[in-house]
């Protein structure tokens, strides 16, 4: 169902007061470290709209993009989590937030001591098009009828090619504080395939977001002052999870959800959930007679790529797949077996991965394998024999 309300323009007048003046309807409590809040001004503090923490799941080093960044409170903690080696980038596309946010990074850069972050403008559901170079040229070359109207259209394309805001693979991690549920129904989509286009391969995103337990109805979703509200444009907690999946995510897990709901309307429930998504299940297979087995709890789990497996049994994979299974989230759920016999990844033959077949320690070990052995002993110091 699409919106009949121009719920951009609603968002951005919202915001844009917001930036100067702070709405409480609009702050959902969350507990940040107080640590990191040390060094950041108090204009910033008090326009926070977030509804979670994505920050503390960043690592030191990694480039951080933040969809929404408003005044810029997750950049300024995510600049001290990542360090000085690391990098931030804020998009948004509300002029008054990025002017807080701006204003306030000199400050910031001066406490820590380095200046690892940057505000851009743009729409998070287009990271290709720089809003500011937009801008530019348009001064330049002004909106005046059809023909000059279909030419900046050709210039948006030209820039996104050319000089785009956020670059293919060039971020480790997107994180997001209460933003996505702002984007227009019709461009959900397009939003979950840039975040998925602007990660490397290995990035990871990691989302706090406003979801619902039930569809906003019409009514609802037409209202623009709950759309602005964090309220009415927020997916089914069963959609936002599926949307990274639609996107080519896979491992996506929920990493916090509020058991209370942070608001409720006409009885659907609106609460905050962050979720951790990951990019890098796609590509070329091969096979170098790796198995896996699942160690449980559950009977049996699927993956994302279709893999079924059940527990306690021993099952062939591709080489990606096993590499994949050996990193977060996966990594202790499963056991790893090695072949006997190493095989190059230069000499590997194709996998086909479309289908999940069980692998005989014969496979592993090689054919020929006919070793018999004294028991390995199990002996310590004052132990059992
Ligand atoms: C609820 S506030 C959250 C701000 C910030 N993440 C925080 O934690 O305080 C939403 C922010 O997202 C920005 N925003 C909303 N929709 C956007 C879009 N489609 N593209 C870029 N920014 C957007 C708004 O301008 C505003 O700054």
């Amino acid at each position: 169902m699409s919106t009949t309300i121009n719920a951009e323009a609603a968002v951005k007048e919202r915001y844009a007061s917001g930036a100067q003046t702070r709405e409480a309807a609009l702050c959902c409590p969350v507990q940040y470290d107080p640590q990191y809040l040390k060094v950041i001004p108090q204009e910033v503090i008090e326009r926070d709209y977030g509804c979670g923490d994505p920050s503390q799941y960043l690592r030191p080093g990694e480039t951080v993009l933040d969809l929404g960044s408003g005044t810029g409170k997750i950049c300024f903690i995510a600049s001290q989590v990542v360090g000085a080696q690391g990098k931030i980038i804020g998009v948004d596309m509300t002029d008054e937030m990025l002017d807080v946010a701006r204003r306030n990074a000199p400050t910031v850069a001066e406490r820590v001591g380095y200046a690892n972050v940057e505000f851009r403008k743009g729409r998070i559901q287009d990271l290709g098009l720089d809003l500011e170079r937009l801008d530019a040229a348009l001064r330049e070359r002004p909106i005046t009828d059809a023909a000059s109207f279909l030419k900046a259209d050709e210039l948006a394309a030209e820039l996104r090619l050319k000089h785009p805001l956020v670059a293919d693979q060039s971020v480790d991690v997107v994180v997001s504080n209460c933003v996505l549920n702002l984007v227009d129904s019709r461009s959900k989509g397009q939003l979950f395939e840039e975040i998925f286009r602007v990660l490397r391969v290995g990035g990871r995103a990691v989302i706090s977001d406003i979801i619902s337990d039930e569809p906003s109805p019409e009514h609802l979703q037409n209202d623009p002052e709950l759309w602005s509200a964090c309220i009415s444009g927020a997916l089914t907690e069963e959609r936002f999870l599926q949307a990274f999946e639609k996107a080519g995510f896979y491992g996506v897990t929920i990493l916090k959800r509020d058991v209370e709901p942070w608001q409720t309307v006409e009885g659907i429930e609106f609460r905050s959930v962050t979720v951790e998504a990951f990019k890098g299940k796609q590509g070329p297979c091969f096979e170098r007679n790796q198995a896996v087995v699942y160690r449980g709890p559950f009977k049996e789990v699927l993956d994302d790529d279709g893999h079924r497996m059940e527990r306690g049994r021993r099952y062939a994979v591709c080489d990606k797949t096993f590499n994949l299974y050996r990193k977060s989230p996966y990594r202790e759920y499963f056991e790893f077996v090695e072949p006997r016999e190493p095989i190059a990844l230069a000499d590997a033959k194709p996998f086909d991965c479309s289908r999940t077949a069980l692998r005989h320690p014969k496979e592993t070990k090689g054919q020929e394998y006919n070793a018999t052995t004294e028991a390995a002993s199990c002996c310590t110091d004052g132990g059992c024999c």
